[in-house]
């Protein structure tokens, strides 16, 4: 049996994506680049700049570092606006039991998070209390590379190869089987060629 899981927090645990979509749109517009849903779904698991360089590539126009630094807090402001009004009824189906389940048989719970609003974001859920640990990606490189992965498990103190992790993004998925990890992947169908077993939901999990 499992001895930690790991759960990535946009799209696994709540679904940010919408308002990661907003606030991109926002930037976008104010650029004059067009900016579809479409676009929004391959930023999934991207990091904030790699998130901001691939939008400016849909434009003709290049950027300094200055700019992009200023598009990226811009973005993130309005972003952390609209994260304002999470709640515990935002949480997706089938999260609290399963973390219920998991925690009554011993299982440490962990978030690998790429959001540096994953905080804010637990906090809104009303969810902080419920993981052992909250890896920090500051000083991680971004999914696929392993890194985020790699100290949720430490934080827990349980070696990779015991723990199992769940994913909504291609890259975070790579990120998992890179440390040998368990890896599910939530959501879209095509997702599971990346993973070791599949669901649309979570709440198709519980028994
Ligand atoms: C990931 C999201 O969880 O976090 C991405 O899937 C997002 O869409 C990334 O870009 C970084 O988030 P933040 O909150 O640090 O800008
Ligand atoms: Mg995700």
């Amino acid at each position: 049996a499992y001895k930690a899981a790991i759960f990535d927090l946009d799209g696994v645990i709540t679904d940010t994506a919408p308002f990661h979509f907003k606030a991109w749109k926002k930037l976008a517009d104010e650029l004059g680049i067009r900016f579809t849903e479409e676009d929004n779904e391959q930023l999934k698991g991207v990091d904030r700049m790699e998130s901001l360089e691939r939008l400016l590539a849909l434009g003709e126009h290049r950027y300094s570092d200055e700019e992009k630094q200023a598009m990226a807090a811009d973005k993130n402001a309005y972003y952390q606006q609209l994260i304002e009004q999470l709640t515990a009824e935002d949480i997706l189906p089938g999260v609290m039991p399963l973390l219920d389940q998991l925690a009554k048989n011993s299982v440490k719970l962990a978030i690998a998070s790429a959001s540096r609003n994953a905080r804010t974001i637990l906090n809104g859920l009303q969810l902080t209390d419920r993981f052992d640990y909250i890896a920090d990606p500051t000083y991680a490189r971004s999914k696929p590379a392993p890194d985020i992965f790699l100290y949720a498990a430490y934080g827990v103190k349980v070696h990779p190869t015991q723990c199992i992790a769940f994913e909504d993004s291609i890259a975070g998925l790579q990120a998992i089987k890179d440390c040998s990890m368990f890896a599910v992947s939530v959501g879209h169908d095509d997702l599971r060629r990346y993973s070791d077993a599949h669901v649309h939901r979570l709440d198709e999990l519980l028994t």
